[in-house]
This record gives C-alpha cells, sequence and structure tokens, in this order.
C-alpha cells in the first residue's frame, strides 16, 4: 500500500474533502490528486480554482499550496486512474459513488472509506468489488470549508484514528501508509466488523437525541443562544440509555467472539472509547455523565436546528439521525439479530428516532419492510444468517 499513494482519487466535496485535499497537496510523496465528483456544480466550482492556491488553516498555522497536482473530474474511468480511491463523503453517498466507479475498479485498487460508519463492507459485497477496503472509524478532523474549493478550517486533529481493512490481513500496510499520509495515529481495529460495531456515533448521536431531545420536538427556540448544547444536555437518564446500548454492543461482541473465535477487541465500552479518544479534555471522568459535559471537545456544539417562524427548531433531518441510524444503529442491530443477542435499548431508540423519521424500521422487534431497505444491515443484502455474515469477513 505505501506504494500506492503517488496518485489518489477523493471522491467528495464537502468539508472532509477540502481538508483532505489541502493534507495531500502539501505532501511531497503525493504527485496526483484526483478530484471525482459526480456533481456538476461541485465539479465547477473546483475547476475554477484550479491554478490558483488551495489554504488549510490549523490551530497550529496556516498552510498554502500550489493546486498544479490537482486534476478535477467527474468521469468514472478517468477516477479509477489512481489505484488508491478515497471516499470523504457522508455514508448515504458511498453507494452512488461505488456504483459508478464499479465497472473500472479491479483487484490492484484499494478504496478507503474516511470515514467508513457501518456496514460498507455489506455493500461492496452487493456490488462485487475486487478491491481491497480499508475503512477509518472517523474522520481525523474536526473541519469546515472556510471559501468553497479553496480554503478550510480545521479546528482540531483527533489523537487516533482507528483502522480496519478487507481483506484484514492488509491492516498493517494501511497503519503504515495512512499514519505519514494523514498525520495522525493510525491503531489497528482488527476486522471490518470490529469496525462496524465500534462506530460510536451510532451510540452517541441517536441516543443523545432520543434521550434528551424527545420531549422538545416541538420547542421553538428564540435564538441561537438558546439552543441547547448538545452534548451538555445529557442527563442521568440518557447517560443510562447510551451505557445500557453500548452493554447492548459488548454482549454482541462476546458472542460474535465465542461463535467465530474472531478478535473484537477494537469494541469498548463507550465510557472507555471517551477515555481512550479524549482523554485530558475530559475534566471530570468520576460518571459518564460528567465524561460528556467536562470533555473540552465537546462545549459549545449544540443540537442541531433549523430556522422556523419566531426562531430554531430541532433539525430531524440532521446527520446524527439520516447517518447514525440507517449507517450504524441498524447496522448494528441487524447483526445483534443474526447472533440471536437481544437489544431491547437499541429497539427503543429505532422505533422512536423512526417514527420521528416517518420509517418504521421494526417490526415484532426484528428489522423489517421499507426502514430496512434504507440501510445498510445485512438483511438488507439477503444475510441472514451467522456463517453467511462470517464469510463476507473471510471466515
Ligand atoms: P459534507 O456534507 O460536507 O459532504 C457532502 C459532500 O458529499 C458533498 O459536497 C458531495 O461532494 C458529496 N456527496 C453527497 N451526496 C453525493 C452523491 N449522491 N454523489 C456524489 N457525491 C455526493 O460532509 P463532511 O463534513 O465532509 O463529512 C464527511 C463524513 O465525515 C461524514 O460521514 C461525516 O459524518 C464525517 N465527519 C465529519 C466531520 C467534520 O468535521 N466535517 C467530523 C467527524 C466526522
Amino acid at each position: 500500500m505505501p506504494g500506492l499513494i503517488r496518485e489518489i482519487t477523493v471522491c467528495g466535496g464537502g468539508n472532509g474533502a477540502h481538508a483532505l485535499i489541502g493534507t495531500l497537496l502539501a505532501r511531497e510523496t503525493v504527485e496526483r490528486v484526483r478530484l471525482y465528483l459526480p456533481l456538476d456544480e461541485e465539479r465547477a466550482r473546483f475547476a475554477a480554482a484550479v491554478g490558483r492556491e488551495f489554504r488549510i488553516r490549523t490551530p497550529e498555522g496556516e498552510r498554502c499550496s500550489p493546486t498544479e497536482k490537482l486534476k478535477i473530474t467527474g468521469d468514472p474511468r478517468e477516477a479509477a486512474r489512481s489505484p488508491l480511491i478515497v471516499l470523504v463523503v457522508p455514508a448515504f453517498a458511498h453507494g452512488p459513488i461505488l456504483s459508478s466507479l464499479a465497472p473500472y475498479l479491479t483487484e490492484s485498487h484499494v478504496v478507503v472509506a474516511l470515514p467508513a460508519r457501518s456496514g460498507l463492507e455489506f455493500e461492496m459485497k452487493r456490488l462485487g468489488l475486487p478491491s481491497a477496503l480499508v475503512g477509518f472509524q472517523t474522520l481525523p478532523w474536526a473541519c469546515r470549508v472556510a471559501e468553497y474549493s479553496r480554503r478550510v478550517t480545521v479546528y482540531g486533529t483527533k489523537r487516533w484514528v482507528g483502522v480496519a481493512c478487507l481483506p484484514a490481513d492488509r491492516t498493517g500496510e494501511a497503519v503504515q501508509a495512512f499514519g505519514p499520509l494523514l498525520g495522525v495515529e493510525i491503531r489497528p481495529l482488527g476486522s471490518m466488523l470490529a469496525l462496524s460495531l465500534a462506530n460510536p456515533g451510532q451510540l452517541i448521536h441517536p441516543g443523545i437525541m432520543y434521550g434528551a431531545f424527545g420531549k422538545k420536538l416541538d420547542e421553538v427556540f428564540p435564538s441561537e443562544e438558546a439552543v441547547p448544547l448538545f452534548y451538555l444536555s445529557v442527563d442521568g437518564p440518557t447517560a443510562e440509555l447510551l451505557s445500557g446500548m453500548s452493554e447492548e454492543v459488548m454482549r454482541l461482541k462476546e458472542r460474535v467472539e465465542e461463535l467465530s473465535g474472531m478478535g473484537l477487541s477494537g469494541v469498548m465500552p463507550l465510557e472507555e472509547w471517551l477515555r481512550r479518544s479524549y482523554g485530558e479534555a475530559i475534566e471530570d471522568a468520576s460518571s459518564l455523565v460528567q465524561m460528556f459535559r467536562t470533555n473540552r471537545a465537546y462545549q459549545g456544539l449544540r443540537v442541531p436546528v433549523v430556522r422556523t417562524d419566531g426562531g430554531y427548531r430541532i433539525d430531524l433531518h440532521t446527520r446524527y439521525l439520516t447517518e447514525d441510524v440507517p449507517f450504524g444503529l441498524a447496522v448494528t442491530k441487524g447483526i445483534s439479530q443474526i447472533f440471536g443477542v437481544a437489544t431491547p435499548l437499541m429497539d427503543e431508540v429505532l422505533e422512536g428516532v423512526g417514527r420521528w423519521l416517518g420509517k418504521r424500521y421494526l417490526s415484532q422487534g426484528m428489522l423489517a419492510g421499507q426502514g430496512l431497505s434504507e440501510t445498510r444491515a445485512p438483511q438488507r443484502f439477503g444475510i441472514q444468517a451467522s456463517g453467511q455474515l462470517l464469510e463476507v469477513y473471510g471466515l
């Protein structure tokens, strides 16, 4: 894999893609960055910016790179000329982008998802892609576009990011190649299944939305300052819900390990993940409530809202629900169902937020119907039994 990083295709034109482009343009080892933008408007805006400088601002300072290495394309065949294809888009865009690239992807390509969220391995199998898959647990940066196609601000970089591969034996190569490329510590998670289950956003985001904001959906907040802080709204019952869902994931982990012999050490209780990820940024780690409330990285972030007459209302189309439920929680529910692990708390959240979104994910406690067809749960791809599921991971 280290040899592959001279030519890279970036798929996506949002915040994360800007941060990645800024990072890659500054690397001497990278000779060509192809930017694959199937959306016409984004492609036109980026094409107009080539030849100018691209700026990335981090807490350490601003870096400015020339853009000669950048080639903008909407042609999937051209995009597939790089051996390394990096998807930096929300999970709902993985399927459409991979479908367009599918005819041109070969065994020698490596597809990277930054981040992967859950269940991408099932989508790859459905498309019959022969390429290797590298999935990251999260985006290394908290970032926003400052000026489209020209400037990005990186507010913070994670201490480390988990990675998994399919096939799993390529993980070592991925750790070696992507650490220096992305400028962040990469830790192996063992397997793509561990990555799917160890997706912390699938618990934290829908769990807090359901637990802390379920009774506030009709409220109108008169000003931006009146919009509640997201993580500071975690109260005792919400923390209990999160902790309970995390225990359900841990029971599933044990069950899978018992049945398959697979090691899923990357899947850890939520409290431990918070401690390991944020370390000293958490002032008081005495309880889960305090871990959320005193985490410096979480300060100032408000619940997502939309403008409405007279102020702001909670946004039900937030990624916290539209990404973390179908490409997170529902996938873990599906895997739990296959291994016969009961998940009453996950079910409650899926049913609750499903009602808000006008979707029904469960019927008699099982994933089913229209709701299921919009998720990346294994059942959507016809995987119903543990043997079939483990086969995806080469077991
Ligand atoms: P974004 O909303 O800025 O990116 C959207 C981009 O995706 C669009 O600009 C477009 O280029 C592409 N896209 C969307 N639908 C498409 C389609 N059907 N076909 C082709 N391209 C399509 O999202 P952002 O912020 O870049 O996030 C990317 C991922 O990183 C998400 O999973 C997000 O949850 C995650 N993440 C982002 C963080 C951040 O600070 N931006 C922090 C942590 C995670």
